[in-house]
Formats: C-alpha cells, sequence, structure tokens
C-alpha cells in the first residue's frame, strides 16, 4: 500500500474508533465479566470461556487461522520429606489463542501479546462493586483484569478491527495475534511455544501492551522488566497438630520456624541476606539513571498516596525508582496453614507454608538465583523441624532495545495522540514471556502500556481509565499505521 494510502487508513480508522467507544467498552465488560482466574483450579472453564470470547471476537474482525492452542497440564512427581514420591499437578494448561493476517506484502509483521487470564479477586470484601461486574464510575471501569490485561489486550484487538473496517478487510501490517491465559502464574505455556513453535510467531517486533504510563497524560514506553522466581517453604514439626499446652516446651513449631527462617532472608535495611544472590546484578547505565532522575516523581506523594505507609522502605543508597527497577527484592505474600478463625485455639500446628518471591534484576537467572536461596534457607533450618523448598514458577529479567524504527513508530504515534514526548522507564513487575520473545524470537519488543499508577493491578477495586483506554486504542491503530508506512 502507498504512504497515502496508508495514512488515509489510519485517519478513517481513528474516526471509526472514536465513533464506536461506547460498543468496545460494552464489550470490554462482558470479558471482565468472566472470572478467568487462572491460579484457581474452580475456575478452569471460566479461563478457557474467556479464550473463547477472544478467539471469536478475532474470528469476527476478518483475522485467518483462529484458534486455541492447548498447552499441557503437567503432573510432577516430587519426593516428600520422607522420600515417598507424589505426584502434585505441576500446573493447569490454559489455552493460547491465535489469529494473524499476513496479507501485507513488504510490510513488516507485528506480533500482539496480551493476556486473558487475571488475579485472583480476593479479598472481596474490599471492592466497591463486585470484581467481575464491571461498572463505570468517574470515567474509569472496576473490574479485576481492566487494566491487568483484558482492557489492554482488548484495545490491540479493537485497534485490529478499526484498521480493518477503514481498509475494506486489509491492513497495514502484518499482525499474528497470541493471547495467553497463563500470565499470571508464570506463562510456562506460551514459553514452551515460543521455544517449539517459533516459527509460527514469526515477526519482526512484538507489541506489548500489559505496562504503565509514568503519570496521567505522560506517554511512556516501558524497556525493562524485573523476573521472578515464587517460592514455598513448607516446614514440618511434630507428626500431627498438638496441643500447646501439653506439648508446648518440647515440641518444635513450624510458623515459630518459617518467622526464624524468613528474618534472616532480608536485613532491617532491605538488604537481601542470601549469599552471593547479588552477584550477576547489572548496574543501569549513566544515561538511563540519568533519565530516571529527570523523570516527574516525588517521593513523598508517592508514599502518600499510592503506598499510603508512614513510610518507604528498601536497601540504602539507591533512588525509589532504582529500588523498584534495578535491584532485586524478597517478599513475603502469605502463610497458610495453622489456626486463622476467630478466637483463640491453642494448637502446635505440624506444618506451616511461606509463600515468598524475589524479583530479580538484569543479568540475574531464575536457575542461580533459586539453587542459592534454596541452599541457604536449608542451611538456615531450625532444629526438629523438616524444610522443603519448592519452586513454583519463575521468570527471566529483561531489558529491550529502544534503538529501532517501530520504537520510533511508537513515540511518534504516541506523541500524535497526548501532544507529549515518550519517557522511557522499566517496571518492577514481571512479564516473563517478554525475554522469551527477544531470546528466542530475537526481535524487539515495543511494551506500550496505558495503565496509571493508581489502577490497583492485583488489588481490590482494580480500574482502567475509559480515557486511556480510547488512547491506547488510537496510539495503536496509529502505530501499526507507521510501522506500516
Ligand atoms: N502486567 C503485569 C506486570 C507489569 C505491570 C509490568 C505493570 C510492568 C508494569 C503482569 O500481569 C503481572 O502482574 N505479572 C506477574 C508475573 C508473575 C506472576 C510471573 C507479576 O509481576 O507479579
Ligand atoms: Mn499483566
Ligand atoms: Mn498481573
Amino acid at each position: 500500500m502507498t504512504k497515502l494510502a496508508t495514512a488515509d487508513q489510519t485517519q478513517a480508522a481513528v474516526v471509526f474508533a472514536r465513533e464506536n467507544q461506547g460498543r468496545f467498552v460494552e464489550e470490554l465488560k462482558a470479558l471482565l465479566r468472566i472470572p478467568s482466574v487462572s491460579t484457581d483450579p474452580e475456575h478452569v472453564g471460566d479461563v478457557r470461556k474467556a479464550a473463547e470470547f477472544v478467539a471469536a471476537e478475532l474470528r469476527r474482525i476478518g483475522l485467518e487461522n483462529v484458534r486455541l492452542v492447548e498447552t499441557s497440564t503437567e503432573e510432577e512427581v516430587i519426593a516428600d520429606a520422607a522420600g515417598n514420591a507424589r505426584m502434585v499437578p505441576a500446573r493447569i494448561g490454559h489455552p493460547l489463542v491465535y489469529g494473524d493476517w499476513l496479507h501485507a506484502s513488504g510490510a513488516p509483521t507485528v506480533l500482539c501479546y496480551g493476556h486473558y487470564d487475571v488475579q485472583p479477586a480476593e479479598p472481596l470484601d474490599e471492592w466497591k462493586s463486585p470484581p467481575f461486574e464491571p461498572t463505570e464510575r468517574d470515567g474509569n471501569i472496576y473490574a479485576r483484569g481492566a487494566v491487568d490485561d483484558k482492557g489492554q489486550m482488548w484495545m490491540h484487538v479493537k485497534a485490529l478491527e478499526a484498521l480493518m473496517v477503514a481498509g475494506g478487510g486489509t491492513l497495514p501490517v502484518n499482525v499474528r495475534v497470541i493471547v495467553e491465559g497463563e500470565e499470571e502464574v508464570g506463562g510456562e505455556g506460551i514459553a514452551a511455544f515460543v521455544r517449539e513453535h517459533g516459527d509460527q510467531l514469526k515477526a519482526d517486533v512484538a507489541l506489548v501492551s500489559d505496562t504503565e504510563m509514568f503519570a496521567p497524560d505522560l506517554p511512556t514506553l516501558c524497556v525493562g522488566l524485573r523476573g521472578m522466581i515464587y517460592t514455598e517453604i513448607e516446614a514440618r514439626g511434630a507428626r500431627t497438630d498438638l496441643h500447646s499446652g501439653l506439648f508446648g516446651g518440647a515440641a518444635p513449631n513450624p510458623f515459630v520456624a518459617l518467622v526464624q527462617v524468613i528474618a534472616q532472608l532480608k536485613d532491617a535495611e532491605g538488604k537481601i541476606l542470601i549469599p552471593g544472590f547479588y552477584d550477576g546484578v547489572a548496574t543501569p547505565t549513566d544515561a538511563e539513571l540519568k533519565a530516571w532522575k529527570a523523570l516527574p516523581f516525588d517521593e513523598e506523594h508517592y508514599r502518600e498516596t499510592e503506598v499510603g505507609s508512614v513510610s518507604l522502605t528498601g536497601e540504602a543508597g539507591y533512588s525509589v525508582l532504582e529500588r523498584l527497577w534495578a535491584r532485586p527484592t524478597l517478599d513475603v505474600h502469605g502463610m497458610p496453614g495453622g489456626f486463622i478463625g476467630a478466637g483463640a485455639k491453642t494448637v502446635i500446628p505440624a506444618k506451616a507454608v511461606a509463600k515468598v518471591s524475589m524479583r530479580l534484576v538484569p543479568d540475574m537467572t531464575p536457575t542461580e538465583s533459586f539453587a542459592k536461596y534454596k541452599a541457604y534457607v536449608e542451611s538456615l533450618c531450625p532444629k526438629g523441624i523438616v524444610l522443603e523448598v519448592r519452586l513454583i514458577h519463575s521468570g527471566d529479567p529483561i531489558v529491550v532495545s529502544t534503538d529501532n524504527k517501530f520504537v520510533q513508530a511508537a513515540t511518534e504515534a504516541m506523541h500524535e495522540v497526548f501532544g507529549k514526548d515518550t519517557v522511557f522507564v522499566r517496571g518492577g513487575g514481571s512479564i516473563p514471556i517478554v525475554g522469551d520473545f527477544v531470546r528466542e524470537l530475537k526481535i524487539p519488543t515495543v511494551m506500550m502500556g496505558f495503565g496509571l499508577p493508581d489502577d490497583n493491578l492485583h488489588a481490590p477495586n482494580e480500574k482502567f481509565h475509559l480515557a486511556n483506554f480510547y488512547r491506547g486504542i488510537e496510539s495503536i491503530i496509529r502505530f501499526f499505521g507507521g510501522v506500516g508506512a
């Protein structure tokens, strides 16, 4: 297609998208009503329903070869403390959704990535409107998955629809769409697909909209993500639960043991105490550090409005943004087990579990980091306790290159929509597959996200600012147009 024709198509698509905003939001609401919580075996059917919903829409807008790609459900044999083998479900395989349109000869191919799975909605009583009953308030749409990532993935689909209609069934670029249902549980299914069938995802660039803008109205490209290892430490003491009066003082307590172990993982300053843990940590370039210092960031405002604690914590000698983007960290998410009902019960639980994760930064690797962590935890095992350290899932940290025409097309597209220059940031979160796009498919990735810092990702009252949903669609239309021109 000629440059002029592409510009006309882009313009017509933008007009179409504006005229259809209301319908786009209603469709998104229908998707948000499906509780596709990937970590919860009770929701496997809902997760599949969401996959089918996405596939049906890809077909309707004119993509070809649309199909669900099954990922395998794996069982794994583990040895318990007594050395007995037991089968545990390693993960539930949720389907990928694939579709393509590859008739823009001579134009680049964009691989559009998103995820249709969501995090659990609990605690439910903190939601102002129910998590799976999407509700509009103050220019936002509230629901689990509104911004992470159903709403943002839908921007891709709607941008493609608008271009298809404007182009009479053609696009200015070639596209492949891949949407996963396991991002929130580590993304192993898509990782295996990329490893084994990379040829089916052949593209020149990946487009990911699953990150945030640094501030409202500030167009942002995310150029780095932390990796992670998510683990469980199981502590076992007595054979069975025991009366704490009859046995306390003689029997080991797995909760106290876990607390003693956890207390030695990090010091009061936030430094991780695992020997050698920081070995692979790469220092950001001077240019990056300088750019981060120039970002509009007010630490006190961040503490007050985004965190809401009496003070911030973390490693001495590093700014907040460095601590979030370029330093590893360790967190405890919960300690299931024991007595958590109302009132008091005097029991020494037989076992306790701690869910502990670590965020990794370039050039740390999940394998080495887990090995160091496991060895250290085992070395701390208190008397009378048997510990088991398990890896639940992991993902690599990544920094993407910005020196390519796709990043250029993205900043130009967002300049037209926001009237501002783009800032480049990293994200503290993880999207495991992005590392594989770079390493396995050997293509650059553009992370153009439209979430806001107060969108409550993974928390009660998750929302997506509707203005950003619309501006995101328009930016993506213009990005496709720019790449195709
Ligand atoms: N979209 C987020 C990650 C994100 C958010 C990156 C904002 C940068 C800015 C993603 O859905 C997510 O939450 N990932 C998980 C991955 C994990 C479960 C492997 C995370 O970061 O906890
Ligand atoms: Mn996400
Ligand atoms: Mn998420």
